[in-house]
């Protein structure tokens, strides 16, 4: 099975290297962001997982919760992390799933049999705190994420889901964002009081509301 965008995220009960999760527990109120791995002890992986957690203020600032998953035992995904946090001079501090029989990987289609039947492929799934799917990325295996990306991604979420606004391309924080269509021109002003400017009827353009 695989999941879509708009797809409540599957929950699962599962080993990892902080102990038994269940995932919508773990997940609460927050918007989450489970990312899988090919396998404990690559190299590309190593990097991934120091990135995280050297993150992980952001991600906290911004209410997400991390969890990585591979398909690797629990005592695999332990050593691992002395291997990450002496290499990625960090601390892991988020849990990492323990996948042996595929069960959580099958839920979320993270195994792509025609790149490989024994690896997961390196996939990201952002969850709203409806437990609603937000976003799902796939990554070759020799291709690191860019988690400043996902970081990005997440603030163009939180942006949309408290105001009627979506972001252009290239995006960054602190930028002018879109009017979404379906506000009228006579409504802007109310919704929009920082002023806006007006390229198509289509395409208007409003400060980052959020921002003083
Ligand atoms: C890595 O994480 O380095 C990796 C994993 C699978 C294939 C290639 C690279």
């Amino acid at each position: 099975m695989s999941i879509r965008l708009g797809d409540i995220a599957p929950d699962f009960t599962a080993e990892s290297s902080e102990g038994k999760i269940n995932f919508h527990q773990f997940l609460g109120n927050s918007w989450g962001i489970l990312f899988s791995h090919p396998a404990d002890f690559t190299p590309v992986c190593t990097t991934e997982l120091g990135s995280v957690a050297k993150l992980k203020p952001e991600f906290e600032k911004r209410n997400v919760k991390v969890i990585a998953l591979s398909v690797d035992p629990v005592q695999s995904h332990i050593d691992w992390i002395k291997d990450i946090n002496e290499t990625q001079k960090t601390t892991v501090n988020y849990p990492i799933i323990a996948d042996p029989t595929f069960e959580v990987s099958k839920l979320y289609g993270f195994v792509h049999p025609n790149a490989s039947d024994k690896f997961t492929v390196r996939s990201v799934v952002i969850i709203g705190p409806d437990k609603k799917v937000k976003l799902l990325i796939t990554y070759p295996a020799s291709t690191g994420r860019n988690f400043n990306e996902i970081l990005r991604v997440i603030d163009s979420l939180q942006l949309t889901a408290n105001y009627s606004v979506a972001t252009p391309a290239n995006w960054k924080n602190g930028e002018d964002v879109i009017i979404v269509p379906a506000v009228k021109d006579e409504d802007i002003a109310v919704k929009f009081p920082k002023g806006h400017t007006r390229i198509k009827s289509y395409l208007r353009y409003t400060p980052q509301p959020n921002l003083n």
